[in-house]
């Protein structure tokens, strides 16, 4: 049984478990401008072309020019709005990410960023980690970690930028888990990470890709524990195997027989993750679907009562029981946010008193 002084869940705003059977708005993404690298193909595009068709502002960042052209002239003709747009980018490049978060802060309407997901990313390219293929030779290559840079250093500059702005997105709420449903035109500050299976199991052979994904999960776990200081929430969607281009034709053939889930599973989780504002440091695993009873334990299909899921929780209790170290940090960034909050009050409170003394324009 946790100790409640060790039970840290409402001091870091976590929000309660998510209910993926509780029906949710789609159109409560409307208003919001968003930011997906990789947003061209797979996931990223369905995520832009159902958040577009609902009302959002969308950003689709990507190094294929081509697909995110076509992709965003579908959109706004789809969509009816103009505030749709490509912007190429390189993850791996900062200036690429700098001029992209600029760029969406020039054209969005409203001026500001609520979301980013960072969910560009490729499998394994470059180097095989457990196979360096240095037997005929004298010296070991130097390797080639391309699948490192684009999972983890542009995922750490997304989130680096998104940590940068979305604080500064004006008039925009702090996530709050007793609110009432959040309604569109709320405004936002939202990062929605995308791992993977292979953030919570090991994956043979694709090596940097493990890693990565892993270091996606790392990336989620400690920054979900001290992002309420900025108001700002964060998600992760954990897929298993989805069909979408990033599945090489060798995987295809390993998971022959429909083990494969489905692109809107995932698309249908991270748009209730985007849209429900009240949402904040959950992470959902999408897999094929599956039968269940009703305490979420495997039945056989066509059990009767038995229900249909492919979304569950992951990491849900993180925070029911923490170290010393956690407790007493998280303790302390609540005292930080009460002495700004305290602060805030108090310059508001001078202004008002020297204001009719013309001492303040
Ligand atoms: N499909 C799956 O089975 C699966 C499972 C778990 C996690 N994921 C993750 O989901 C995310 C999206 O993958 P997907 O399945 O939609 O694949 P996808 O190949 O369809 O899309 C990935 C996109 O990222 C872009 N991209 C690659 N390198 C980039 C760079 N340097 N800068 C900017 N954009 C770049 C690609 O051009 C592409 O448009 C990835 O992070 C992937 O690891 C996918």
């Amino acid at each position: 049984m946790a100790k409640d002084h060790n039970n840290v869940v409402e001091m870091v705003r976590q929000s309660p478990p998510v209910d993926t059977t509780e029906p949710y708005d789609p159109a409560w993404v409307a208003g919001k401008t968003i930011i997906i690298t990789g947003g061209a193909s797979g996931f990223g595009a369905g995520f832009a072309k159902k958040w577009a068709l609902n009302g959002a502002n969308v950003f689709v960042a990507d190094v294929n020019r081509e697909k995110g052209k076509e992709l965003v002239e579908e959109m706004r003709k789809e969509s009816g709005s103009e505030h749709h747009h490509f912007v190429y980018c390189d993850v791996t490049n900062w200036q690429s990410q700098v001029d992209l978060f600029r760029t969406a802060i020039k054209l969005s309407p409203h001026g500001g960023i609520d979301a980013v997901v960072a969910n560009a990313g490729i499998t394994d390219v470059g180097s095989t980690v457990d196979d360096p293929k240095g037997l005929d030779v004298k010296e070991p290559p130097e390797p080639v970690f391309k699948t490192i840079d684009v999972n983890i250093i542009g995922v750490l500059y997304t989130t680096h930028l998104a940590m940068f702005w979305l604080p500064r997105n004006d008039k925009s709420t702090k996530p709050s888990p007793s609110k009432l449903p959040p309604g569109p035109y709320t405004r936002d500050r939202h990062i929605l990470l995308i791992g993977s299976i292979a953030s919570l199991c090991p994956i043979p052979h694709q090596i940097q890709y493990g890693t990565s994904k892993h270091a996606v999960l790392g990336l989620f776990r400690s920054l979900r524990s001290s992002s309420f200081i900025h108001g700002v929430r964060v998600n992760l969607l954990c897929p298993y195997f989805i069909d979408t281009p990033i599945i090489p034709a060798a995987g295809r053939l390993l998971l022959a027989g429909g083990a494969m889930g489905k692109p809107e599973d995932v698309v249908d989780a991270g748009t209730r993750l985007m849209a429900d504002s009240r949402i904040a440091g959950r992470a959902l695993a999408i897999g094929p679907k599956v039968m269940i009873d009703d305490e979420w334990q495997l039945v056989p299909q066509n059990t009767k009562g038995g229900k249909e899921v492919a979304v569950w929780e992951a990491y849900a209790d993180d925070f029911v029981e923490v170290d010393a170290f956690t407790r007493r940090f998280v303790g302390m960034l609540n005292s930080v946010e009460r002495t700004r909050g305290w602060i805030g009050w108090a310059i508001d409170v001078a202004k008002a008193a020297l204001y009719p003394l013309g001492l303040l324009k």
